[in-house]
């Protein structure tokens, strides 16, 4: 055998050692991690983290506090394999590192990563990452340079879905749930000068979130609303709440506090009112206070707003505040003791001419002009939080809101943690809005099938409101199109169907049988024809509200159950809906909380996808609700086409909701004047 040159052979050896070293290693490593995790031994498999919770209770006044805006451009990297996380196999993204010389091997790094722009989702800022649905980890540089007796609150207006916040390495707080504010104070963890700050988001949604995997929107992800290191006082006020007293005689609230004494005061001011009063806080650090006041009412014409202050030791917050009553009275609502018709829209949080989050306030300004423009005096916020800016917005333009937690379709119902989720992002939104005049509805859900553990569920989450604000209206937007209901429909779609054109002689002769089986059942053509809510959840809420898509969805549905056309189906339930009537099992206003058909803008002509159909949807839809008077307003699905994964129809809808009265760029279909026009009628002027 030739004798190899000594160095060949030393390398060789060392490289044998090396390999036997490296496999001792990562048997050792993955014996770990198998002894840890018998059913993964993937290398990946990371340990619990332990962090704290979020602050509970939501820090209010936010922007009337001095603050670091941590906005702006941030270091991203996406790590689909979660081979970031602390404790996996290539672990420990959790802070920033840079290999101390050229041996030392790292596999990531924020320096050079790619820089992205905070707040927004992380899904429209660059084309890789637009259907991504798992984790990413966000990074910059916090300087500080420490006051004395101050705190440091890392406050986030949302993360979605599922973030854990690093500070200099230490892993600091999980929060679950996306949409809503959460902070928490890291005054003991932040150090004078240059701080790490890795934020690791998750964006992925499973069977046990809220909401699931399953949406019919764009399940934006990431940093995607503000974030700020806020400062107060070592003695600080957390929040504050104000409201009309019961008669509406004076004025209420209560303050939240932190770090003082019980028997300290905290001074409240409105000063337009004359409102100068001071309450003591107690051994929980809260104080309530009463005040002699009138103020003019808030309204949608006339949006008045004060300003309020309130002062404790160091502290102080001020707000523009207005105040309004909502209720219900029989099959009314009235708003400051008037009643009130709910011309509205629904939106989702989306711009008008861009893909993303709407997270600035511009974008909310834009959104609620259109609203306005349309005649609108109520928009539904649907299907989750959005940022604080929308109801500050709304408050000053004068537009009522229905907000929404994103209890979407079917949840765990079944899941304490699921269940923590929601009543945390129940919690959160409510905290957080309590004093804006413009919300007159908190909704706990969205078209959610009926079974004893989702009563269960909706009505903790249902408590859990009334228990904070008792000053709104409850209400879910409930699952429409039950089978009951649709047979009454077909019956009457027979009797039309008899007596009209449309259907072709065959087509007759399936109405006829139809009816000749109904006996006495059948019905006139013509005849009134009545759909009756009676969902369960209608004894929890103030306001019955429904979804539902007549001369949309239902035909699709209707047809191969009779035999006949879809065509056929569509004509004859539009030239029967204007004799229909909405109606509920409950002597309670009744809200149509969605209806609408999809369009592709610019495309003329008959059939689905038309601007023409749409409109002719829109058409019989607002006369069958002029013809049912406990319905109290609505809200149709939606302002502008929006993105939405299950809509993948090439050429229509191509990964966009089509269902738009204007389209993504803001272009008007020609359903909307045919709902300006019926908000500008007698209909609006109850
Ligand atoms: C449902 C649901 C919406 C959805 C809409 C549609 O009612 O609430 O989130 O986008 O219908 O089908 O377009």
């Amino acid at each position: 055998m030739r004798c190899l040159a000594p160095y060949t052979e030393r390398y060789i050896i060392t490289r044998l050692l090396l390999a036997g070293l490296f496999a001792l290693c990562f048997s050792v490593k993955a014996a770990e991690k198998t002894a840890e995790s018998e059913e993964d031994s993937t290398p990946f498999n990371t340990p619990e983290l332990v962090v704290a919770d979020a602050d509970p209770l939501v820090l209010g006044f936010v922007d009337a506090r001095s603050k670091q805006n941590l906005n702006g451009t941030w270091n991203f990297l996406v790590d689909p394999m979660g081979v970031g996380a602390p404790g996996g196999f290539f672990g420990g993204w959790a802070s920033t590192r840079t290999p101390v010389d050229e041996w030392q091997l790292l596999e990531y790094s924020y320096p050079t990563a790619r820089q992205i722009r905070v707040p927004g989702d992380f899904n429209t800022q660059f084309e890789d990452v637009f259907f991504y649905r798992d984790r990413v980890w966000y990074q910059r540089v916090v300087d500080v340079v420490r006051k004395a007796d101050t705190r440091y609150h890392l406050w986030l207006g949302g993360a979605n879905f599922d973030a854990t916040i690093f500070l200099n390495g230490n892993p600091i707080v999980r929060h679950q749930g996306g949409y809503v504010p959460f902070s928490i104070d890291v005054t003991d963890q932040l150090i004078e000068g240059a701080n790490d700050l890795v934020v690791w988001v998750n964006n992925r949604l499973g069977t046990d979130t809220v909401p699931t995997e399953r949406t019919d929107w764009w399940p934006y992800g990431g940093l995607a609303r503000d974030v700020m290191l806020v400062e107060t006082p070592s003695a600080y006020i957390v929040n504050a709440k104000f409201e009309l007293d019961e008669d509406g005689k004076g004025l209420e609230g209560s303050v939240q506090t932190r770090g003082f004494n019980a028997g300290d005061r905290v001074n409240i001011s409105i000063p337009e009112l004359s409102v100068k009063t001071s309450a003591q806080v107690n051994e929980d650090g809260l104080a309530t206070w009463q005040a002699n006041a009138k103020p003019t009412l808030w309204h949608p014409d006339n949006p008045k707003l004060y300003e309020v202050s309130v002062t404790a030791g160091q502290d102080r917050i001020q707000d523009s505040i207005g105040f309004k009553t909502i209720e219900t009275q029989g099959h009314q609502v009235l708003l400051n003791g008037q009643p009130i018709r709910f011309t509205g829209i629904s939106t989702h949080e989306e711009p008008i001419g861009r893909d993303g989050v709407a997270y600035s306030e511009q974008d909310m300004r834009a959104i609620f002009a259109e609203a306005k423009a349309l005649g609108a005096n109520f928009v539904r916020l649907a299907h989750y939080p959005y940022s604080r800016h929308a109801a500050k917005v709304a408050d000053e333009v004068g537009l009522l809101l229905w907000e929404e937690v994103p209890i979407y379709w079917n949840i765990a119902w079944e899941n304490e943690e699921t269940l923590a989720i929601a009543r945390d992002q129940v919690a959160r939104l409510v905290q957080r809005d309590w004093n804006r005049a413009s919300v007159a509805v908190w909704s706990v859900a969205n078209e959610t099938p009926y079974s004893q553990a989702r009563m269960t569920f909706l009505g903790q989450l249902i408590d859990d409101v009334r228990g904070m604000d008792d000053t709104r209206l409850v209400s879910a937007a409930l699952l429409g199109a039950m089978n009951r209901e649709l047979q009454g429909v077909i019956l009457h779609l027979a009797a039309e169907g008899l007596v009209s054109d449309i259907p072709s002689e065959p087509e007759k002769a399936i109405f006829k049988a139809i009816l000749d089986k109904a006996g006495d059942q059948a019905p006139e053509a013509g005849s009134g024809f009545a759909i009756v809510i009676e969902d369960p959840l209608g004894e929890l809420v103030d306001m019955v509200s429904y979804n539902e898509y007549f001369g949309w969805y239902y035909s699709r549905g209707i047809a191969p159950q009779l035999g006949v056309s879809e065509k056929t189906v569509r004509q004859l339930i539009l030239k029967f809906m204007p004799q229909m009537e909405m109606r509920s099992a409950f002597d309670k206003p009744m809200f149509i909380s969605e209806f609408g058909a999809g369009a592709k803008s610019g495309k003329r002509g008959e059939g689905v996808w038309t601007e023409d159909y749409q409109a002719a949807v829109y058409r019989a839809q607002v006369a069958m609700l002029a013809n049912s008077p406990q319905v109290q307003g609505m809200t149709p699905w939606i302002l502008k086409d929006f993105r939405a994964m299950l809509r993948t129809l090439p050429g229509i809808q191509d990964y966009r909701n089509r269902k738009g009265i204007i389209d993504e760029n803001g272009r008007h279909k020609l359903a909307y004047d045919v709902l300006k026009d019926f908000y500008n009628s007698d209909w609006a002027k109850p």
